[in-house]
């Protein structure tokens, strides 16, 4: 299976990422998200980046210029009919990403992998939305996408052993190093750091230690690059949320009960860096 042309759905943080560093090496990259303003910020975001790589003279104005050009916008899914592959980065909806995954099975050529950037939803049973089981996949890569090494490739229950080479192969093009994980709720990465994310909540929830104190105890104790609840306003409270239920409802063991005082912030709208307020405050 040969990948030269990508499209990625979803212009946000982790889809802007994940066509930048398609770009950086060498593949054609469709973007693309329900409104072009959207995918115009995703691109002006995928700019600011490469030319900070310029100012540190780890790429030339002319690479840039390239991997500019190579990066197309889309506000149609009809435009995959020409892909080889599409990595969906949408909403962690569920209703959202079966629609997406119909529409895309009804476009994209009959040799295109499907795969999707969930953080923790069930890739079978996204893949059950289409009529290419086979060629559906999980392709988790980390937030923020140009610097983080990881890719978790998930197969699916159906998931063809090519596909999960091709991808596979794919990643380590990228730059990264892929795991293969198994497709059960918050498969590798997230089934291990949000229950800590969460305790660390419970833990500034009991008043054992302030937010500033658990994070420090993290960044210097375990020399942990962010402390835990720094890191759940990086990622946003509203998706570790999110995790924690997907954690909760799959397992439907009480060990992953979201912490109240993470409910409390989401339904404050605190949802972290985004929306300028989390555990802490940013300007
Ligand atoms: N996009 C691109 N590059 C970025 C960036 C971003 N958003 N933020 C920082 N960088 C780059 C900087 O340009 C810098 O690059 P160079 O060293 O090449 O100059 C490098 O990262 C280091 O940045 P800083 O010196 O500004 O800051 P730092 O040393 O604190 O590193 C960090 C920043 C890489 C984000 C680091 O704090 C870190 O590793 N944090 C933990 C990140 C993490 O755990 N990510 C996983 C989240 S979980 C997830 O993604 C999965 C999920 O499903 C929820």
């Amino acid at each position: 299976m040969d990948i030269k042309q990508v499209m990625v759905v979803g212009a946000g943080q982790m889809g802007s990422g994940i066509a930048q560093v398609c770009a950086m090496n060498g593949y054609e990259v469709i973007l693309h998200d329900i409104q072009e303003d959207y995918v115009q910020k995703g691109i002006d975001g995928i700019k600011k980046q490469l030319s900070r790589q310029v100012k540190k003279e780890r790429i030339s104005e002319a690479d840039m210029e390239r991997i500019l050009r190579q990066i197309h916008s889309s506000t149609d899914l009809s435009n995959a009919s020409a892909v080889d592959l599409v990595i969906e980065a949408a909403v962690e909806n569920m209703d959202v990403k079966k629609s997406i995954f119909k529409q895309l099975d009804a476009t994209a050529p009959e040799h295109a992998i499907l795969a999707t950037n969930t953080s923790s939803l069930p890739i079978t049973e996204i893949a059950a939305a289409t009529n290419r089981p086979g060629k559906v996949i999980g392709m988790h890569f980390m937030n923020p996408v140009p610097v983080m090494k990881l890719v978790e490739i998930i197969r699916g229950l159906a998931t063809d052993q090519e596909v999960f080479d091709a991808i596979y192969q794919m990643s380590e093009n990228l730059g990264k190093t892929a795991v293969e994980v198994q497709d059960f709720p918050g498969f590798v990465s997230n089934r291990i750091l949000m229950p800590m994310i969460n305790e660390a909540i419970y833990t500034v929830y009991e008043g054992v230690a302030s937010p500033e104190d658990v994070d420090e105890v993290m960044k210097l104790g375990m020399n942990h690059p962010m402390g835990p609840l720094q890191l759940a306003d990086f990622i946003g409270l509203d998706t570790c949320l999110y995790i924690m239920e997907t954690l909760h409802d799959g397992f439907g063991d009480t060990k992953y009960r979201p912490c109240p005082l993470l409910r409390k912030y989401v339904k404050a709208g605190w949802n972290g860096k985004k929306s300028g307020r989390g555990f802490y405050e940013y300007s």
